[in-house]
């Protein structure tokens, strides 16, 4: 009866408000929607294709596939909103198809943002979720979310660091009794992985590849650190020299050199927060470690990579593309304790 009476009129929404995709958790239950972050509009025209419906996987198909008439945006970029109208319309999308409500009903919601953004990034994230349908309102940064969704231990005092890496933005921090103690957050992430590989092909093969083909060829055979059967995939793309369409065979190996330097500025970036640190802190991440969490977390050898670099034991978290989003639902489920550490934008 109880979970019934939850599961119909729950209003607590654990948003994850992503540059590749955006997810949606209901505290006692899980998280029930999971898509790409990305809107179809007609061109020279407001408001979002097919009546408000071009929203999510189904617009994602279009991505760099859309006759000149249509335009497929991703409204968020490097975790911050970029066009404000197509967020808001496919948050309320989103937010509609998860609960399966559209109208009187205003939800509590959390919403996992980056570290790095400002103050007016952030009222522009509070702004689009009240207008999606959004009551009551708190912003919580992804990589506190990702500490607590990983299960760290960080309410106690050891030191404990997370570093969430998605589409965007890489986000790191050290925690320490409940609060972040130091933390950096940059915008090389997947990516700038995907743009890394079509610039190296283009240089490399004088061969031109769309980003979306970039990103299946690093989630096929990408890699951070050697494999012991290192791998190949065949991808399609426009010879530059004669304009001719062509394939080409690409090896792990070449990925991995070509990924070298995003995965390079991610190091620097968690070197850099560790260092930040007191000694104290320090020694209890040599014990402690770093675990890895987002969607890059799932790049081959990327926590071998990570250790060989940083010296630290390096653990990639369960799940990792949705541990952010089962950390908001945590924060939710314990709303009265971590309101006092959540952002309400006043
Ligand atoms: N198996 C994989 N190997 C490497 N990268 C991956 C893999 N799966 C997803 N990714 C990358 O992870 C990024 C998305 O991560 P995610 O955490 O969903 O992003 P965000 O939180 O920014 O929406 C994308 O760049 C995607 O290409
Ligand atoms: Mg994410």
């Amino acid at each position: 009866m109880l979970s019934w009476l939850r599961n119909n009129f729950t209003t607590d929404l654990a948003i994850d408000l992503g540059t590749s995709s955006t997810q949606i958790g209901f505290p006692a239950e899980g998280i029930r929607l999971d898509e790409p972050s990305v809107v179809a509009v007609a061109r020279g025209q407001k408001g979002v294709l097919g009546k408000g419906a071009a929203v999510g996987k189904l617009a994602h198909q279009m991505l760099g596939r859309a006759p000149d008439g249509i335009r497929v945006v991703r409204p968020i970029a490097h975790g911050v909103i970029s066009d404000f109208e197509l967020t808001e319309a496919m948050l309320r999308y989103f937010m509609q198809k998860a609960t399966g409500r559209t109208r009187g009903f205003r939800p509590r919601v959390v919403i996992a943002i980056p570290g790095c953004i400002t103050a007016v990034e952030k009222r522009a994230v509070i702004n689009s979720a009240e207008r999606a349908g959004a009551g009551q309102i708190w912003l919580i940064e992804k990589s506190r979310a990702a500490g607590v969704g990983a299960g760290l231990p960080v309410s106690e005092p050891v030191a404990s660091m997370v570093c969430d890496i998605g589409g965007g933005t890489a986000e790191v921090a050290v925690m320490s009794l409940g609060d972040i103690v130091a933390s950096r957050s940059i915008r090389t992430a997947g990516d700038e992985m995907d743009q890394a590989i079509v610039k190296y092909l283009r240089r490399r093969y004088s061969l031109r590849i769309g980003e979306q083909s970039a990103e299946l060829l690093k989630i096929a055979i990408g890699s951070a650190a050697p494999l012991d059967h290192e791998l190949s995939h065949e991808v399609s793309g426009l010879d530059t020299a004669s304009g001719i369409p062509r394939k080409a065979m690409i090896t792990s190996e070449e990925i991995r050199e070509a990924l070298y330097e995003p995965l390079e500025e991610i190091v620097d970036c968690i070197r850099g927060t560790i260092e930040r640190c007191q000694p104290e802190l320090i020694a209890d991440l040599a014990d402690t470690g770093l675990v890895l969490t987002g969607g890059v977390a799932m790049l081959r050898g990327i926590d071998r990579h990570l250790n060989q670099y940083l010296g630290i034991p390096v653990r990639i978290a369960e799940s990792p593309r949705t541990t952010v989003t089962r950390g908001v639902m945590i924060c939710l489920d314990h709303l009265e304790q971590w309101q006092d550490r959540l952002d309400n934008g006043s």
